[in-house]
């Protein structure tokens, strides 16, 4: 099983390019079910989640043609509407193509993706809102099947705030008899990235980006062409490394305008930032000060920086508290840090960070993709070598992450 080694302390230099978005990516691969006609893609980020992805379409029978930097789906002849367990319960975004094959075919067989690491994650919001536009929907056998001849508009409010859910909903809605309308909808720039892609294709959608979307429904999609959004979670990734390790570096292809929450707080603790359009210029120097942070639905901030900020405040200049209120098992990451000398207390869904002047480089365990972005920042600030074992989950989520990091300077490297 590959590791990643890192020796930790220096500072960091340079400029990377941000990828696309891995968010972003995965609802809009789906999306090229709901058209009998080409989707092509620019920006795609070479993912372990994309290629798990592009496995499942093609069992669907959606076909893939590679030009370059960009991939063309063509979702012309579908020949399966099931996704299996053995996908399904190694990437939970599979339940993704559950809205698009039942709006599509008028039948749909997805495993369902029970729970991960960091919490239980239902899909309970998923299947109500299919339900109120008219599928008729049973749970056997470990999967959700459901059925409708043609699903029509409804009016849906969902209990919480459901990223994937919005995005499920919205795909199924836009070959709908009728208007839908989803309150309480996601707000999240990937919710955006998605309807754009699926106004792209001939949807007539509109509210995406608050928390009100309304979808009137179209008979049939057509093709489109779409560049995927930059990813704001690996690049809040580098900025926190940087932040934690001291240095300047420069984001190009990023999108700083979806990264409000994660600005502010690096700010706080101490960055000075600098934008443009497409990049982000961030430079440190001296200890960070301790930033608290309560994770909420965007616009708030994101539970996936979640543990990247927390090794920043492992040596910060004082105690940070850090409350975690969508996942409720997502502090996994706490007892390997621990291990590298964080002084963190855990009470309920808040951890108490008390900043200490050093970490120490220890072996580690990455139990999720953020958890291990995290315990990569620590071990860049730890004395000596830090082994973070179990990196598959980091490559599901960042491209090329030790290039990138040896690009700004650090020691990292991949080892057996
Ligand atoms: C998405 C992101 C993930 C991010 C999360 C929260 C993708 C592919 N993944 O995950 O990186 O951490 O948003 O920003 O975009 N819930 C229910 N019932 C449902 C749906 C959700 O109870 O039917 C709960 C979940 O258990 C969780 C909360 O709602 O506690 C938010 O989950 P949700 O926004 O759905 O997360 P995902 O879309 O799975």
């Amino acid at each position: 099983m590959e590791k990643l080694k890192i020796t930790g302390g220096g500072r960091l230099a340079g400029e990377v390019t941000v990828s696309g978005a891995k968010n972003a990516a995965l609802p809009i691969l789906c999306a090229s079910l709901l058209a009998a006609d080409t989707l092509e893609l620019e920006q795609l980020p070479q993912l372990q989640d994309v290629r798990t992805m592009l496995r499942l379409l093609r069992q669907l029978g959606v076909r893939e043609q590679a030009d370059g930097k960009r991939l063309a789906l063509d979702a012309s002849q579908l020949v399966s509407h099931e996704a299996p367990y053995d996908l399904v319960k190694t990437m939970r975004a599979s339940i993704l193509v559950l809205g698009p094959l039942l709006a599509r075919l008028g039948e749909a067989r997805v495993s369902l993706p029970g729970g991960c690491a960091i919490g239980a994650r239902p899909v309970d919001q998923h299947i109500k809102g299919l339900q109120a536009m008219g599928a008729e929907i049973r749970i056997e056998h470990g999967y959700v099947s459901a059925r409708a001849a043609r699903l029509r508009g409804a009016r849906i409010v969902t209990d919480m705030v459901t990223v994937t859910g919005t995005e499920n909903l919205m795909m199924a809605a836009t070959l709908a008899d009728g208007e839908t309308v989803i309150e309480n909808a996601a707000r999240e720039p990937e919710v955006v990235d998605l309807a754009r892609v699926l106004t792209a294709m001939g949807a007539v959608i509109e509210g995406a980006g608050s928390d009100r979307i309304v979808v009137r429904g179209v008979p049939t999609l057509h093709g489109a062409r779409h560049r995927v959004m930059a990813d704001r979670i690996e690049a809040g990734t580098f900025l926190c490394a940087a932040v934690a390790a001291g240095g300047e570096v420069v984001l190009r292809s990023a999108e700083p305008a979806t990264m409000d929450a994660t600005l502010d707080k690096l700010r706080e603790a101490g960055a000075r930032i600098e934008t443009g359009a497409d990049w982000i210029r961030l430079s440190m120097s001296g200890r960070p000060r301790p930033v608290s942070v309560r994770t909420a639905p965007y616009p708030a901030f994101a539970t996936d920086m979640q543990a990247q900020f927390m090794a920043v405040d492992a040596i910060a200049s004082g105690t940070a508290i850090i409350t975690e209120t969508i996942f409720e098992n997502r502090f996994m990451h706490v007892l390997e840090m621990q291990r590298l000398g964080a002084d963190i207390r855990i009470e309920g869904n808040t951890a108490v960070i008390r900043g200490v002047d050093r970490l120490s480089g220890a072996t580690v365990m990455a139990t999720d993709l953020r958890a291990s972005a995290g315990l990569i920042i620590a071990g860049l600030v730890a004395d000596g070598e830090t082994v973070i074992d179990r990196i598959y989950h980091l490559d599901r989520g960042y491209e090329g992450i030790e290039a990138k990091l040896k690009v700004l300077g650090a020691r990292a490297e991949r080892v057996r």
